[in-house]
């Protein structure tokens, strides 16, 4: 039955997507009894798989105590031991939590403590957003504004909020075509230009993912990258806002991912495998540098949501970390990482459209190109990347397509391979399989010869 047929207001009417009825580690059973791998976590969601019983158990426990109460009222245990988690395992820079449900939620918000931050030290003039072309940030008003995704960004572009974009830190598609690292990192200087363009009196942040997911499928930047931007932040009194909303949570390794480049950002926004899908939970991690100008000052945060500390979820966010630590499951993420990234770049090997194998730790992507010397993309009208995520579907292997545009703006295919963390070795040569399969008949298609 095709999406258009149902009440449901999908995004896609001409699609004809089955109905899912069962999920267990990492796969998930459609109401046929077809049984898919889930290659990519739904969307870098559900790091700890599908199906674990107890967070089930803890979340109807909840219900029983307490479902809500309103946070402009009262405090609930859960979300107290929730921020307690988080700080945690976070960086010792950051010492309070906020906790809202959704990653473009969450967004919003770190984008106006940012704000916030600077009018209450005395930096009134200061609001301007400066984020990066193929990045994105989440489909609000302002999480689109700061996003760089062109074709989806077109269609709400009247309403959009007046930001600068700085170009990426793409190594294979690099802007200003050098060569890393002979290229003096013109990717992070360009945001020295873009503030003093803007001028630093206006500039309040720099948001950035960490690992870009689904605008460019696993490109992350080169180790002098961060630590550039913390001092060009630092400079002009800009705060830098990490997005690890799929990054973070142990999918590259670390419970954040930027800890991998050992330099840490003002504000760090998380969501996905905070609660692994089992309910909406997103965070944003506040630096004491940040926090400490609110209680200066004595001011509160203007801003809040009626599901800010919502009891059950923030029982469900406390549950799934406490599985995923005790369970050791971030500890093996680096080697099953390398293992399947191993795997792709056999593919690359034997598959002439593969251009590139990129990511960190579970965070993997592969990018497809007409010409490999050149890295020159696919015309549009191939679809490539749509047809290898809907051919690998046929085939039982769920991957996750780029948004388009992860060449240059308007062209680029690469789908994201971003499997539960939990996931073994005979599933990752299953996505293997498949995927061998599925990009030699799309080179048959295509006249490409192996
Ligand atoms: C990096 C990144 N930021 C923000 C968002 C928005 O999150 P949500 O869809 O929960 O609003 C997403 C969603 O995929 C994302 O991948």
């Amino acid at each position: 039955m095709k999406l258009s047929e149902h009440s449901f207001f999908a995004r896609d009417l001409t699609a004809d997507i089955p109905v899912a009825v069962k999920g267990e580690g990492v796969w998930i059973w459609d109401d046929k009894g077809k049984k898919y791998l889930d290659g990519c976590s739904g969307a870098n969601v559900s790091g700890i798989g599908h199906g674990v019983a107890e967070i089930g158990e803890v979340m109807a426990e909840q219900t029983k105590k307490i479902a809500y109460v309103p946070p402009q009222h009262f405090l609930n245990q859960p979300t107290l031991d929730l921020c307690n988690k988080i700080l945690e395992h976070a960086p010792d820079v950051y010492t309070r939590v906020m906790l809202c449900s959704t990653g473009s939620e969450a967004i919003e918000n770190a984008m106006k403590i940012a704000r916030q931050y600077h009018v209450h030290n005395g930096n009134p003039s200061k609001y301007r957003m400066i984020s990066r072309w193929q990045g994105f940030h989440g489909n609000t008003i302002a999480a689109d504004s700061v996003s760089g995704t062109k074709k989806r960004r077109s269609i709400s572009s009247p309403m959009l909020m007046d930001c600068t974009h700085i170009c990426a830190s793409h190594c294979y598609h690099c802007k200003y075509r050098l060569k890393y690292p002979g290229c003096d990192m013109m990717c992070a200087r360009e945001l020295d230009s873009a503030i003093i363009n803007d001028g630093p009196e206006n500039v309040s942040a720099f948001i950035c993912e960490t690992v870009v997911g689904a605008a460019s499928c696993g490109v992350n930047p080169p180790q002098e990258y961060f630590p550039m931007i913390r001092e060009i932040c630092d400079k002009h009194d800009v705060l830098w806002i990490a997005d690890e909303i799929m990054a973070g949570a142990g999918r590259t390794g670390t419970f954040l991912a930027v800890e991998q480049w050992n330099v840490f950002p003002d504000l760090v926004v998380m969501a996905k495998g905070l609660s692994c899908g089992y309910a909406p939970v997103s965070a944003i991690l506040i630096s004491d540098k940040v926090f400490k100008v609110f209680e200066k000052n004595n001011k509160a945060y203007v801003g809040g949501h009626t599901y800010n500390a919502h009891p059950i979820t923030a029982s469900v966010g406390i549950k799934v970390t406490d599985y995923m630590f005790e369970h050791g499951i971030i500890d093996h993420v680096s080697e099953k990482g390398a293992y399947l990234k191993g795997l792709l770049l056999d593919l690359a090997s034997k598959h002439p459209i593969i251009g590139e194998v990129r990511g960190r730790g579970l965070f993997l992507g592969v990018e497809f190109v007409a010409n490999r010397e050149k890295h020159e993309p696919f015309p549009l009208e191939d679809a490539v990347a749509k047809r290898i995520v809907n051919l690998a579907m046929q085939k039982g292997l769920i991957v996750y397509p780029s948004q388009g545009g992860c060449a240059d703006g308007e062209l680029g295919d690469a789908i994201q391979i971003t499997p539960p963390l939990i996931i073994s070795k005979e599933e990752m040569d299953y996505i293997y399989n498949v995927l061998d399969d599925v990009i030699g008949q799309i080179e048959k298609e295509m006249g490409v010869a192996e």
